[in-house]
């Protein structure tokens, strides 16, 4: 869920490592200082910006300068090994400031908090408050006890609370572009995955509660929303069953079950203006209802990220994905017939699960062949405590075997990049500016519908504009365009 990044091949370094993101600077009078730092998904970032809202309910103004803050929040990966090793070694590196601040406040949130519950409080010494991702509204009662000198935590995990009501506070945004939570938690049991464990069951969350945010987007400028879930085609909202989660109860509203087709429908319907996107789906349920309605309005991005893990049938049942090769290969025909080759497709793979044998690891490799996919993110596999395979198989490959498939496949999609990138010459693609460019400000930045970025040279343009280009240039992770016209008639 990755989406987030500007790059598109990542480094076997850099797909072990896990960025992070920092709070805003924020002075609205607030006693206190607030800082958090996210790690690992975009869900998570999305789960930072509730959190923001409901400590500035409380008092908070946030913090880019964690020596000026009252409050430390770490909000925490489990996915990997290496994301909870990054967050133990920030934790230390922590002590100090803490040391000369004892009246400053640590709390762990998220997934590692989750997984390790109060055990993380005599782990991690300075750790003052740990709350799971769903009991973020306890967290002004929590902190206040921390304030007190008592150690808190909860890591409550519910079948309901989908945090609907609360309007999150924008971090670091660019005003452009932004995400909404539309579901939490998972139901897949992946035997190599901790979210499950970490998150909870899945629950769907209100679609007017997500029609009303995209709507309150597109009227503060924005003009993109990214739909979050760890499997969006699962979503599935109906009144009877989503009652008791019902915060805005307008009965007359709600008569039929909205499944994940509909849903798109009604947030494209928000304003031709207003880009959809959405993010993950599984290939074991993303339906052609779903890929009509993404073919029926411009303005639902034609990008679709449908991680497969593995190319070789007998390693996706060992890992529980409850699809085959011929199955995954047979909904991305049904992409490519319903949407054209245009479409953006992008993966997720793990190489070095148990068992899995070098042929096997070549099933992966000719499987990207197949598919051409535009970008991958791609680890090797982190044996994570407390998961089916963690308890049924001997994680059994060497660390180099690892690695070295890892490099392989991240140097084949680096071929295919390219090539896909190729195909996108001399064409006219419609894009929306997100901002300066990283390498010069004599740049802009923009992404087009196959979620690929495009550098155009800052001219008359601006952020938050529609621009046609003309794709002119094409490396491994970018496209340079030429510009057309900005703001064509969209409707
Ligand atoms: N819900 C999404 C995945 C969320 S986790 C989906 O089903 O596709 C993001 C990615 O992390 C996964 O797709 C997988 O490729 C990787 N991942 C998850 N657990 C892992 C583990 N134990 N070791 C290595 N990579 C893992
Ligand atoms: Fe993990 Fe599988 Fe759920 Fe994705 S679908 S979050 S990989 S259990
Ligand atoms: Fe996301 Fe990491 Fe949790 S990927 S759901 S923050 S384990």
């Amino acid at each position: 869920m990755d989406l987030i990044k500007d790059i598109d091949i990542i480094s076997a370094e850099e797909a072990q490592a896990c960025d992070y993101k920092t709070t805003p600077d924020e002075n609205t009078g607030k006693t206190k200082k607030l800082y958090i730092e996210s790690y690992g998904c975009q869900m998570n970032f999305s789960d930072s910006e509730i959190v923001a809202s409901i400590m500035k309910e409380n008092g908070f103004d946030t913090t880019s300068d964690f020596e000026k803050a009252d409050v430390i929040f770490l909000n925490t990966c489990s996915i990997r090994e290496k994301a909870e090793q990054t967050v133990r070694k920030r934790l230390s590196q922590f002590n100090q400031i803490k040391k000369e601040n004892p009246n400053l406040t640590i709390g762990v949130l998220g997934c590692m908090a989750e997984r390790l519950k109060e055990n993380l409080l005599s782990e991690e010494k300075i750790v003052d408050v740990v709350v799971g991702p769903d009991a973020y509204r306890d967290l002004p009662n929590l902190v206040a006890v921390a304030e007190e000198g008592q150690k808190a935590v909860n890591t409550f995990l519910s079948r309901e609370e989908t945090y609907a009501d609360i309007a999150p506070v924008r971090l670091n945004s660019n005003g452009v572009t932004a995400f909404i939570s539309i579901m939490r938690g998972c139901d897949n049991m992946c035997s190599f995955c901790v979210v499950p464990f970490t998150r909870g069951r899945e629950r769907s969350r209100d679609p007017h509660s997500i029609v009303s945010e995209a709507k309150d987007l597109f009227e503060k400028g924005y003009r993109e929303v990214t739909l979050l879930g760890q499997n969006v085609d699962s979503y599935k909202w109906s009144p009877e069953e989503n009652n008791k989660a019902r915060l805005n109860k307008k009965e007359e509203e709600v008569s039929q079950v909205v499944n994940f087709a509909n849903l798109l429908e009604l947030v494209a319907q928000v304003s031709p203006l207003l880009r959809v996107r959405f993010s993950t789906s599984h290939p074991k349920d993303i339906t052609d209802e779903v890929l009509h309605t993404m073919k029926k309005y411009d303005n639902i991005c034609k990008y679709i990220h449908l991680p497969v893990q593995s190319g070789n049938s007998r390693v996706l049942e060992m890992m529980n994905r409850t699809y085959d090769r011929e199955w995954y290969l047979n909904r991305v025909q049904a992409i490519r017939t319903i949407l054209g080759e245009e479409c953006g497709i992008s993966s997720d793979m793990i190489t070095g699960f148990c068992t899995e044998t070098e042929e096997e690891h070549q099933d992966t490799l000719s499987l990207m062949d197949i598919v051409q996919y535009d970008f991958s993110y791609m680890f090797y596999y982190s044996e994570r405590p407390g998961t089916l395979a963690a308890k049924k198989f001997e994680d059994d490959i060497p660390l180099e075997v690892k690695k070295r498939r890892l490099a392989e496949i991240i140097e084949k999609q680096g071929q295919l990049s390219h090539e896909r990138n190729k195909l996108d010459l001399g064409k006219e693609q419609l894009i929306l500016i997100e901002g300066t460019a990283k390498k010069s400000d004599q740049q802009l930045k923009g992404r087009n519908s196959a979620n690929k970025v495009v550098i155009i040279p800052a001219g008359k343009t601006k952020k938050g504009d529609y621009v046609k280009v003309k794709i002119t240039e094409v490396s491994q992770a970018t496209l340079f365009g030429e510009v057309l016209e900005i703001n064509p008639v969209l409707s």
